[in-house]
């Protein structure tokens, strides 16, 4: 006699019997429907010279493992468009996100890749009505990104990292999305100063409407911070996790890091909570991170019921 496993819903699995099939079956529909109805929508964001194609993986893996999820990889700012500055993306992004989640009376997820896990962050800080209950940042460069990468390269070609700081902090830099979270360690007080992306949701720099920020952003009821040493573009790796060089290129981690000491944007108070979730992974190239069936089950799956 062969064991059936019946879905309940959120999706976890119980055994039953199969003497008891017959009386199962109209059960077993009835409750694939509600996990299906149970399970948020997800909407996803591509990064740097990405689009909503580099995500069909990651879209195959939740419906597999989430039967009848709507996601939505919302597809703007595709290739070279990716390097538009951040808040003109985060407007774009939020004017077709906010409809969906308008939609959703009982919450969605945000899975933001790279890049786009700067932009989730500024639509989860400027949006008060938002109600994305897990926030997953997929390998973004989340603290800021200073290292030599192939990107870089094609955007910068006749630059080395310890140079770029000069376009970067100039006020045509802040035109590229790279810059606005350009980082560079040794030239701190020019980044606080230059950076109007980073450096605002940061609170590294003076910024108003700090305070309201962090109430947006703190509607969030999970975050999860994906990353992994074998990255190879992120730079540090750690920066996924919210880490940073010191002006001695070593790093530091978050918890010591001053917008998480002084809580400036909420930081401190998801973890305080209970509702900040580290995953690391190694043997992880960047571009992989999304592709990547065991980052799905072990960092992402649990998530998104
Ligand atoms: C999701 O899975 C169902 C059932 O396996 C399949 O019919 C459908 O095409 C899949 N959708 C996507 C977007 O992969
Ligand atoms: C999925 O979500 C989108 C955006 O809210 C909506 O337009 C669409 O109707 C939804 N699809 C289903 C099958 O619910
Ligand atoms: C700060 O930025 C402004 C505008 O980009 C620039 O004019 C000024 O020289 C900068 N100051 C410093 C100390 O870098
Ligand atoms: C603060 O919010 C106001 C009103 O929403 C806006 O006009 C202003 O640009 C914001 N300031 C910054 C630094 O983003
Ligand atoms: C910077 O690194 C050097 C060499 O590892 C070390 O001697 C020095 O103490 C460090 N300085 C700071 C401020 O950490
Ligand atoms: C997928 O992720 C696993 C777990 O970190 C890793 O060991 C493996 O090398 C990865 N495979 C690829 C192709 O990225």
């Amino acid at each position: 006699m062969s064991d059936t496993k019946v879905p309940r819903r959120g999706g976890r699995w119980k055994r039953s019997t199969g003497a008891l099939t017959g009386l199962f079956l109209p059960l077993l529909g009835a409750c694939f429907w509600a996990a299906a109805a149970a399970y948020k929508p997800v909407i996803i964001v591509h990064g740097l010279f990405d689009s909503s194609l580099d995500l069909l993986n990651l879209q195959r893996f939740i419906n597999e493992s989430h039967p009848g999820t709507n996601i939505s990889i919302i597809d703007l700012f595709d290739g070279y468009k990716s390097l538009d500055p951040l808040w003109m993306q985060v407007e774009g992004f939020k004017a077709v996100i906010y409809p969906i989640i308008q939609n959703s009376a009982e919450g969605v997820h945000f899975i933001c890749y790279s890049q786009g896990g700067l932009v989730c962050r500024g639509i989860l800080s400027t949006l008060p009505q938002h109600n994305v209950h897990t926030f997953i940042s997929l390998s973004s460069p989340l603290a800021g990104q200073y290292g030599d990468t192939d990107y870089l390269k094609y955007v910068f070609p006749e630059f080395v990292k310890s140079e770029i700081y000069r376009v970067c902090y100039s006020g045509i830099g802040q035109r590229f999305s790279i810059c606005n979270y350009w980082k560079d360690p040794h030239h701190q007080v020019m980044y606080v100063n230059s950076s109007d992306y980073l450096a605002l949701l940061n609170g590294e720099k003076p910024n108003p409407n700090l305070t309201e920020w962090k109430e947006n952003f703190l509607k969030i009821q999970k975050l999860v911070l994906i990353g992994g040493p074998d990255d190879g573009v992120i730079t540090p790796w750690e920066s996924s996790q919210f880490g940073f060089f010191d002006d001695n290129e070593t790093v530091v981690e978050m918890q010591h890091q001053d917008f998480f000491v002084s809580d400036s944007f909420g930081l401190k108070t998801l973890a305080a909570r209970g509702d900040l979730n580290i995953c690391t992974l190694s043997g992880v190239q960047h571009t992989s991170w999304h592709s990547n069936q065991t980052v799905f089950r072990a960092c992402m799956e649990k998530w998104l019921v």
